[in-house]
């Protein structure tokens, strides 16, 4: 080890030294190793934040993704960053039904919260991305989003005054492609950890009075009667990380995964998403249907579709229902509102860096 910081320090002495004889300011490549830090709890139940070997995080390449993230350059007229559809204080999701992209388009989807992503495997409802850096490649040429090109994109980054140093301090080069966009990007991401929610002080931290009666019965509801768990686990993450048919349709309009897998078993799947900051990211579901919780919950109480196409076997199959009280219904919203970490959605080290 020793040895190895001698060979590097004498590599670095004679850079400066060239450096100079060139009167060249070459700035040195020496980004700093960067974790996210999560709590104990957290470890223990999902482990670390996952990071993929070539995408090591570095203090530089996630500021770098933070202002990417905010960068309305991405898009072709530039009027739109990620931060328009995906906000801060709604748990990076979108409170309009559907987005509007640059040109007044609407998909046919609600765009998504981004929270914990790091430890997610399927990426977009329908889970056709398996990575961060791999999703972030499709809002900026998608048509109804960004409407933008890779190629123009990094024509602009490339001739910015300030994005080839950052690249460089990044990545050691600065020489923009979308590759490098995207796996900034996806480093900011995965520093979008929520655990701070009453609910972690309450069931994690040992406080027990982070928590009122209600929502404690909430929580009994949630993993007792009705059963929430089977899906969005008490991981921590409250979530499986799964693609599954919750029952919302007999005859579902938008096939879900069965549109990326052409598989007729897959269709009506969606990703299972967390619920972590569900009382900021309304509305719900795939598609929007649900305005509020309280739908959500008459849903899941009486309205699920037992005869909906590959209906997934963790859903509670009571005939009728679960039949929920209407002070059942009461405790359980309760309860997921207490997963709201206001920390999160304030944190200025999330926010806007040109704000
Ligand atoms: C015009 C609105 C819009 C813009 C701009 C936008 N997104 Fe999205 N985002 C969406 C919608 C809608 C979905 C869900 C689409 C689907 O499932 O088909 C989504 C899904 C996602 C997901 C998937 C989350 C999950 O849990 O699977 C991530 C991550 C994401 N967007 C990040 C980004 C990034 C990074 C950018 C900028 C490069 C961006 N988005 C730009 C609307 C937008
Ligand atoms: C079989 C697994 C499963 C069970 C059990 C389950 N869910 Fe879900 N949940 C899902 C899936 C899948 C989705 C996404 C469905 C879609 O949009 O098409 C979802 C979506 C949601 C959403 C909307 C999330 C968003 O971001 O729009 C909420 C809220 C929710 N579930 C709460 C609950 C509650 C409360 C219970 C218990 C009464 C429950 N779920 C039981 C699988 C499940």
């Amino acid at each position: 080890m020793r040895k190895r910081q001698i060979i590097t320090g004498t590599i670095a002495a004679s850079l400066v030294l060239y450096a100079c004889k060139k009167e060249k300011q070459d700035p040195t490549y020496n980004p700093t190793a960067a974790t996210v830090e999560v709590p104990a709890y957290v470890k223990t139940y999902v482990g670390e934040v996952p990071i993929p070997a070539d995408n090591a995080m570095t203090a530089e390449g996630i500021e770098l993704g933070r202002k990417l993230f905010y960068e309305k350059m991405l898009s072709d007229n530039s009027t739109m960053s990620c931060a328009s559809c995906h906000k801060q204080e709604n748990a990076f999701d979108d409170p309009r039904p559907f987005s509007e992209g640059t040109h007044g388009a609407f998909g046919d989807r609600n765009a998504m919260a981004i929270v914990n992503a790091a430890w997610d495997k399927h990426f977009f409802w329908d889970g056709r991305r398996a990575s961060l850096e791999g999703q972030a490649h499709d809002p900026v040429s998608n048509p109804i989003e960004m409407a933008n090109k890779w190629p123009e994109v990094v024509k602009r980054l490339q001739n910015s005054e300030e994005y080839p140093d950052l690249f460089f301090k990044a990545f050691g080069t600065s020489t923009i492609d979308s590759t490098l966009v995207t796996k900034a990007i996806a480093q900011f991401e995965r520093t979008l950890v929520s655990f701070n929610s009453p609910f972690d002080k309450y069931y994690y931290k040992g406080d027990s009075a982070a928590l009122t009666q209600q929502e404690k019965n909430g929580f009994m509801l949630f993993t007792g009667k009705a059963m929430c768990n089977n899906c969005h686990l008490t991981n921590t993450l409250f979530t499986d990380r799964e693609i599954k048919n919750n029952g919302l349709d007999e005859n579902p309009k938008d096939p879900g995964l069965m549109k990326f897998t052409g598989n007729a078993a897959d269709r009506g799947k969606f990703k299972v998403p967390t619920l972590r900051n569900i009382g900021v990211t309304a509305p719900y579901m795939h598609d929007s249907r649900f305005a509020t919780l309280e739908e959500v919950v008459d849903f899941y109480s009486s309205k699920v579709k037992q005869n909906s196409p590959n209906l997934d076997e963790h859903m509670p199959d009571f005939g009728s229902g679960i039949n929920l009280t209407q002070q059942e219904k009461t405790e359980l919203i309760a309860f997921l509102k207490s997963l709201t970490d206001k920390e999160f959605i304030t944190n200025p080290k999330f926010s806007d860096p040109n704000n």
